[in-house]
C-alpha cells in the first residue's frame, strides 16, 4: 500500500540573504509539486556543500524564500509531465530545482531538476555524496584539457571535489600530486596520488615531490591567497592553474570556473560515476550524518571549511539504514 500524500513538510528555508545563522529557519511548509520535466523524491540523504551557505548570502540567483540543500537522494514519490523515464518507487539520486522551487534538499521532499538512478549496489547516503562533487570535478578537469600522462596538482585533495578530481585524474592516466591534511592523506596515497601537506613551504614540497613542475593545477580549497604560489609551483604560466574557489579578484590570470557565464554544467558524468561507485571503483567519503533537527552543527562545520568528508542530513533516517 502506498502511502498517503502528505499535505505538508519539514523544509531549511531563508526568507531573506543573509549570514546563514541569521537567516536559516526549519519550516513547515505545503509539499512542492514537481513541474513539467521534474520529479519530486522522499529525500533519504542531502548532503550539504559549501555552496549552502553561499545560496543564504544571496551570491546565486534565486528568489526568496529560497531553500538548502543541492545533493540529494531519495524515493520517487511524484512525476511531473512529460517525465518518461523513471516512475514513481524507483531509487535516483540529483540536483533540486533550488531556483524555482522554494524549498530545495534539505527536507522531507524535494523537487529535482536532474537525477539518475541510484544502480543497484549503491546506498542512497553513497549516492547523495555524488552530485556537487562529480559534476564540478569532471567539468575542472575537462577544462584543463586533462589527459594521459601530464602531472596534476590537486590543491586540496581532502576537499571533496578535490577527492573526487584526484580518482578521475587518476583513471584518464595522469599523475597526480595532493596537497591534503592527515584525514585523506593515506587514502589518496592509497588510490596512488603522491601527497603532501598545503600551507608553509608548499611550493618546494610540491615542486621536490613531482620532480619539477605539474603540468596544470587545480585550486579547490575554499582559502584565498595561494593562487601565487600555484602560479609558481607551475613555472610561472597562470593558464595552467584552474581555481573553483578562489576567484582569482587580483587579476593573476588564473583560470577560474564559477557562476560566469558560459558555464555548462556536467550533469552528464553523474550516472557514469554512480555506476562506478556501485562497483567499488569511485567514492565521496562521509564524514557525518545528522537528523534534520541536528541542521545548525552541520552547517557550523561545512562553514567552517574543515568538513574532512561529506556532511550529510537524513530526513528520512530508516531509508538509508542497512
Ligand atoms: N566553481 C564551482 O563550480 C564550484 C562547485 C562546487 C564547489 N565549489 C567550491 O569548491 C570548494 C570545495 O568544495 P568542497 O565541497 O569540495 O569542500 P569541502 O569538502 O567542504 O572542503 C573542506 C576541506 O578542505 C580542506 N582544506 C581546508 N583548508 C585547506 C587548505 N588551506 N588547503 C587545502 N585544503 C584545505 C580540508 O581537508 P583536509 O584538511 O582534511 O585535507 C577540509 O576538510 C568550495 O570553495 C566550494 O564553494 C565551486
Amino acid at each position: 500500500m502506498s502511502d498517503p500524500e502528505p499535505a505538508r513538510m519539514r523544509a531549511l528555508r531563508f526568507h531573506a540573504h543573509g549570514e546563514w545563522t541569521d537567516v536559516l529557519r526549519l519550516e513547515d511548509v505545503p509539499v512542492p509539486a514537481p513541474r513539467a520535466n521534474q520529479i519530486r523524491v522522499r529525500v533519504a540523504a542531502c548532503a550539504l556543500n559549501p555552496m549552502d551557505w553561499v545560496l543564504c548570502l544571496g551570491l546565486m540567483p534565486g528568489s526568496l524564500p529560497g531553500g538548502v540543500g543541492l545533493d540529494v537522494a531519495g524515493t520517487v514519490d511524484a512525476v511531473g509531465e512529460g517525465v518518461a523515464d523513471v516512475g514513481v518507487g524507483e531509487r535516483v539520486f540529483g540536483v533540486p530545482d533550488y531556483r524555482g522551487q522554494s524549498s530545495a534538499g534539505v527536507a522531507d521532499r524535494a523537487v529535482l531538476a536532474v537525477w539518475e538512478p541510484v544502480p543497484e549496489g549503491l546506498d542512497l547516503l553513497a549516492a547523495a555524496a555524488l552530485p556537487m562533487a562529480v559534476e564540478t570535478a569532471v567539468r575542472s578537469l575537462d577544462l584543463l584539457d586533462l589527459s594521459a600522462g601530464q602531472t596534476l596538482l590537486v590543491n586540496g585533495g581532502g576537499t571533496m571535489v578535490g577527492f573526487a578530481a584526484v580518482q578521475m585524474a587518476l583513471m584518464r592516466g595522469a599523475r597526480v600530486i595532493a596537497t591534503a591534511g592527515d584525514t585523506f592523506a593515506g587514502r589518496l596515497r592509497d588510490l596512488g596520488a603522491e601527497v603532501t601537506a598545503y600551507g608553509d613551504g608548499m611550493v618546494e614540497r610540491v615542486r621536490d615531490l613531482a620532480g619539477g613542475a605539474p603540468d596544470v593545477a587545480l585550486h579547490t580549497a575554499l582559502v584565498t591567497g595561494v593562487l601565487p604560489d600555484l602560479v609558481r609551483i607551475v613555472e610561472g604560466d597562470p593558464r595552467r592553474v584552474m581555481s573553483i574557489s578562489d576567484f582569482d579578484e587580483h587579476g593573476l590570470g588564473v583560470r577560474t570556473t564559477g557562476l560566469e557565464a558560459g558555464l555548462v554544467p556536467r550533469y552528464d558524468a553523474l550516472g557514469r560515476f554512480a555506476r562506478l561507485a556501485a562497483e567499488g571503483r569511485f567514492t565521496i567519503p562521509i564524514a557525518r550524518t545528522f537528523g534534520m533537527e541536528d541542521w545548525r552543527p552541520a552547517f557550523e562545520a561545512i562553514h567552517g571549511g574543515q568538513a574532512h568528508g561529506k556532511l550529510v542530513i537524513l530526513p528520512d533516517r530508516a531509508a538509508t539504514a542497512g
